[in-house]
């Protein structure tokens, strides 16, 4: 499929104008139909701006999904003035940028949605949580924002309307947790970054005491074009019970990976197949991992669900802020879980012991597996000590964070099996109980090519001008198996119980 015949396959709504303007000139996006929605929001009443809103459907893009009509309906109610809308731009999960793309391409769109949000709830003052990795995202919001209040659209009584609401934003020093929304405040308010309980929730007291909307960056974007058109017109995107788009950043073994907007409801198999262009150089479909780092894999069963809010949850995965990593048949899925777990430890703040000590046994478990130290009872501890964090944790990263060992113990059980009792890793990932091995028959050129990739000089040319490893000096890089003409294919990675045929490394080899 060619790279246009795929933005066909899309529909865009959040990313509508991004590529489209400059994001650098506000008259791009005005000339465009932007701040239409704001002019649209300030001629009804702030009610009836929330009710349509909750007649569009549109639930959070930040994770959860929650309704965002009735989040923005109880920060309106709460008691207080001086309320706050924050914009959620802190994206941490690793290989996710819709967030960055969108503030990078198109902030005014963004800005538009915190104004809309900030006339439904009543709010005066804006903040963007952003993340200090994303400098050119900070910079396109910091000019755009400026562009804003000079040409009345932010500031003391925007477009004469009487209502003040400004904007301004701070920079997060790129710790996942602090995308939780109670760590989030607390960062912004000078203490360090670790989640409370809830309630109250930040709606009641949340930014400095003040009702607090927090939302994602998504989220916001969505609400202009919904002002615009209509709530039907969003209803008609996507599912009943989720409707409009989804964006995915789609990552790992596909033929075209990137950014995709579809509406809700697509499959697996439409958006890894036929948009993302499939699995490279001819290799099966294992699993697809959703939601981020704490997310499920879903094995090639389960391609034919379709992507929403639901139907993701049902099957053991989540919808998460949009992050999707697939995978071809030469992934281990005790390896990958033990990867995902790494970056869950990492960021765990260490408030709650679940999360602090539980995601630490789960790790070492798995990283035992990986080294081929499985031991008799791992399998069933990995399971009860999973439940228990997920029970326990005070936020959704502990919550979440064993969904990855969880799901592949549902989905791929004979692979830890392989590893605890025959200390055999079937995809031979892990290292040290996989070999590499030169097939004589296929090494038909006997050329030097792995032998310029080896690292450790491991490669000899035996004595029939063939290639062969000197296992003594093989770190199992694999270099050798990438630099080998695919015609011949000629390196063999093996794991127990086959075994390295022996193949003399000649005292006179020139290499
Ligand atoms: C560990 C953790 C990290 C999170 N990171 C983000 C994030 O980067 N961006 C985001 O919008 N929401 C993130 N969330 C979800 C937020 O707590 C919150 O639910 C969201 O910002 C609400 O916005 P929405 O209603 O528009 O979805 C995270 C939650 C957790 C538990």
């Amino acid at each position: 499929m060619s790279g246009l015949a795929r933005f066909n396959r899309e529909k865009r709504v959040i990313m509508n104008r991004c590529g489209r303007i400059d994001p650098e000139q506000i008259h791009e996006y005005i000339a465009d139909g932007g701040y239409r929605g704001v002019v649209e929001a300030l001629c009804q009443p702030p009610e009836a701006l929330i009710d349509l809103i909750e007649a569009a459907g549109l639930r959070g893009r930040g994770g959860a999904g929650f309704p965002t009509a009735r989040k923005w309906r109880f920060a309106r109610v709460a008691a207080g003035t001086d309320k706050r809308i924050v914009c959620n731009a802190d994206e941490g999960d690793p290989g996710a940028y819709m967030d960055r793309t969108l503030l990078e391409s198109n902030p005014h769109q963004v800005i538009e949605g915190m104004l809309i949000a900030a006339i439904a709830v009543g709010a005066t003052r804006g903040l963007f949580y952003v993340r200090a990795e994303y400098p050119l995202a900070v910079r396109m919001l910091t000019q755009a924002v400026e562009q804003a209040r000079q040409s009345g659209v932010l500031g003391k009584n925007i477009l004469g309307s009487g209502i003040d609401f400004d904007i301004n934003l701070f920079q997060g020093a790129g710790v996942f947790v602090c995308g939780e929304e109670t760590a989030l405040i607390r960062s912004v308010e000078g203490y360090r970054g670790t989640p409370r309980h809830r309630p109250p929730f930040p709606v009641e007291r949340g930014l400095d005491g003040r009702p607090t909307v927090i939302n994602n960056v998504k989220t916001l974007a969505a609400v202009p074009p919904i002002v615009e058109n209509g709530a039907d017109w969003f209803r008609g995107i996507g599912t009943a019970d989720s409707p409009g788009t989804a964006v995915f950043s789609v990552v790992g073994n596909v033929a075209q990976p990137g950014l995709v907007e579809v509406p809700m409801g697509v499959t697996l198999r439409e958006l890894i197949f036929d948009i993302c262009g499939g699995i490279p150089k001819k290799k099966k479909f294992k699993a697809v991992q959703i939601g981020g780092p704490s997310g499920g894999f879903l094995p090639a069963d389960f391609l034919d669900t379709a992507v929403d809010f639901e139907a993701l949850t049902r099957a053991g995965a989540m919808m998460g802020s949009g992050g999707m990593v697939v995978m071809d048949e030469d992934a281990c899925m005790v390896d990958v879980s033990r990867y995902f777990l790494e970056f869950t430890q990492k960021e765990s703040c260490g408030k709650c012991t679940f999360c602090r000590i539980g995601t630490r046994h789960l790790l070492d478990i798995l990283r035992r597996l990986t080294r081929g130290e499985g031991r008799q009872g791992d399998i069933d501890q990995l399971e009860t000590l999973s439940r228990a964090i997920k029970t326990g944790s005070l936020c959704s990263l502990g919550r979440t964070a064993p969904n990855p060992v969880l799901t592949s113990l549902a989905y791929f059980r004979d692979e830890y099996e392989a590893h605890v009792n025959e200390n055999r890793c079937p995809a031979c990932v892990c290292r040290v109980m996989t070999a590499f091995y030169i097939d004589q028959e296929k090494c038909a050129l006997g050329c030097d090519t792995c032998y310029g990739r080896c690292p450790t000089d491991a490669i000899f040319t035996s004595s029939n001008r063939k290639k062969g490893i000197d296992q003594s000096l093989c770190v199992k890089c694999g270099e050798c198996s990438v630099a080998c003409p695919a015609v011949y294919g000629a390196v063999i990675k093996i794991s127990p119980p086959h075994r390295v045929p022996v193949i003399e490394r000649p005292p006179e080899s020139r290499f």
